[in-house]
């Protein structure tokens, strides 16, 4: 449910009853717990356009909001803020509610919406780097968060297969033989020892050249080569995927090859709606105000990231129908989704109400703050990072003894995966961000194992109380009317983390809730002999609720939760 809209309707009310009509109210969360639990700082703008003093308009306010049960209390702070608390009983029904819903009484979109979330995009060509590795934690976790909240959820894995650079190495596989097994095993290695070959030898330079032309003019031989190199490329992203635990399957894959028929297409329709200028032979489009135009087909007609993109909106619009397309890339293709989502509108692909969205992330540094690389310079294989990761959870846990090797190993992947996912997620996504071992598998702060730990001592008390938890929910305390308010607050964060695009919305509300759970824990014995079985009963629901939202908001991360830590 959403608890902000029933207020901001209380607050809308009021207006009506004031004379103030069209006025969009929108209360935020209090900043501080002496401020109540929502805040309303419209006063002084309406002051404003209405000419009157905001103490007074805000006065007004006050007076009607509290006529509302649902409003226990509502003071004018500063110039004309207006501090709002709401009653106990408003709190415990809606968190009866809640309890009783299987999905939390998340409330599901009106009209669900086509959502084609585009992410991970490896290239073929090369080893996946953590570039790859941000947009598929971010994407999965957007296309989990959609398709939560109703919406019909798209994912789209825009690999890199086609282009000019796969003629040298189908020729080098050809050339190595059953050798290049073994030698694909490092993609980035393999690249290289291509490349060094085609640089010194002339006339395996002439037969990479000519396979280009061999791929793109339909040669069985050198697609069957092509084939198999693509096929062992993306093995490696599938092993990456595997161990991340993110849902994208070979069925999410439309590679950049999948629209080469379209491509001829795309360039007459761009021409028929006069959007293409030649400049030095070379096809180009150019969007006003920017001065370096997109161009989609070159002199030698060869097609480019470009017309492919443009092809995929195409296809996504007309195909899939969609309603919304979220690109989750590097923050540095700003530039180019500008010019592409700009063009695919111009050009009549895509209907002008369709939301088109660059989701961009920055880089990921390492601790001296530089882009994250081998020491040598190179790409970081992820699949070690992961299992570097896992191995690190292990070393950090093992001193908690008395688990059996299969525990261990299954409790070292959840926190291992999941601490490098939170990590990555708790970041407003547009930041840079530093990549710390240390950080990200601490017991305290923000991370995914001071969530996870604290479910994990949840589902202890739970198991040892051992018997049903039912009755009514007490709220007897600051601390548990703040704790009240925060979880039922959990779908509007689910609703402005959708409607941005930002995950890191729902792990500041994780690290919130988690820290008010430790400290009502603190203050509330559950279990304690002398609490009353009202009081405990009540506590337990409390309990319980916050475990229930912590592992489904952690699910939308895609991050797992263990029942002892
Ligand atoms: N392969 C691209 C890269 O590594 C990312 C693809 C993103 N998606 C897209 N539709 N352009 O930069």
């Amino acid at each position: 449910m959403k608890i902000k809209s029933q207020i901001n309707a209380v607050i809308n009310q009021a207006l009506l009853e004031m004379g103030i009509l069209d006025y969009d109210v929108m209360v935020s969360e209090a900043s501080k717990i002496e401020f109540g639990d929502f805040q309303f700082n419209g006063a002084m703008g309406l002051a404003k356009k209405l000419g009157q003093k905001p103490q007074e308009i805000a006065t007004e306010i006050v007076k009607l909001i509290t006529q509302n049960s649902i409003i226990a209390k509502a003071e004018i702070a500063g110039p004309g803020f207006v501090n709002i608390w709401l009653g106990e009983e408003f709190v415990s029904k809606n968190l009866e509610v809640m309890t009783k819903s299987d999905n939390l009484d998340i409330a599901l979109s009106n009209i669900p919406q086509t959502i084609v979330v585009d992410y991970s995009g490896p290239n073929m060509a090369k080893e996946m780097h953590v570039g790859h590795l941000r947009s598929t934690i971010i994407g999965d976790t957007l296309a989990n968060l959609f398709e939560l909240m109703g919406d019909n959820v798209i994912r789209q894995n825009h690999i890199g297969d086609w282009g000019t650079g796969f003629g040298m190495l189908i020729a080098y596989l050809e050339d190595k033989g059953d050798e290049s097994q073994e030698e694909l095993k490092d993609l980035e290695h393999f690249y290289k020892l291509a490349k060094a070959k085609f640089d010194s030898d002339a006339e395996f330079a002439n037969k990479a050249r000519e396979y280009v032309v061999k791929i793109q003019s339909g040669d069985e031989h050198c697609l069957a080569l092509w084939d198999k190199f693509i096929s062992t490329s993306l093995s490696h992203c599938e092993e990456v995927y595997e161990k991340l635990g993110v849902k994208l399957t070979k069925d999410d894959v439309r590679a950049e090859s999948a629209y080469n028929d379209d491509l001829p297409v795309v360039i007459e329709e761009l021409m028929g709606k006069n959007l293409i200028t030649i400049s030095d032979g070379a096809k180009c489009i150019f969007m006003p105000d920017v001065e370096t135009p997109i161009i989609v087909q070159k002199s030698d007609c060869g097609y480019l990231y470009a017309t492919t993109d443009l092809a995929a909106l195409r296809y996504r619009s007309k195909s899939l129908n969609s309603d919304r397309m979220c690109y989750v890339v590097d923050a540095r293709q700003g530039d180019h989704f500008k010019q592409m989502f700009w063009a695919s509108k111009e050009a009549g692909f895509v209907p002008h109400i369709t939301k088109l969205e660059h989701i961009a992330f920055g880089t990921m540094m390492d601790k001296s703050g530089k882009p994250f690389k081998t020491r040598d310079g190179g790409t970081v294989k992820l699949t070690a990072l992961l299992d570097e990761a896992v191995q690190k959870a292990k070393d950090t846990i093992k001193s908690k003894d008395g688990y059996d090797p299969d525990t261990l190993e299954h409790l070292a992947r959840v926190i291992g995966i999941g601490a490098v996912k939170y990590a990555d997620l708790s970041v407003s996504r547009e930041s840079n961000y530093i990549f710390s071992w240390d950080k990200m598998l601490s017991f305290d702060g923000n991370t995914a194992l001071y969530i996870q730990y604290a479910y994990a001592r949840i589902q202890s008390i739970i198991s040892r109380f051992g018997g049903e938890i039912s009755g009514d929910i007490i709220i007897g305390s600051p601390i548990e009317h703040r704790l009240g308010i925060t979880i039922l607050g959990f779908d509007d964060t689910l609703t402005r983390a959708n409607k941005d695009a930002m995950p890191h919305y729902i792990t500041s509300y994780l690290y919130d809730l988690t820290t008010l759970f430790m400290q009502f824990y603190e203050q509330s014995p559950i279990l304690k002999d002398d609490v009353s079985v009202e009081l405990k009963m009540s506590r337990l629901q409390l309990a319980n609720l916050t475990a229930r939202v912590i592992k489904q908001g952690l699910d939308i991360l895609g991050i797992e939760v263990v029942n002892k830590i």
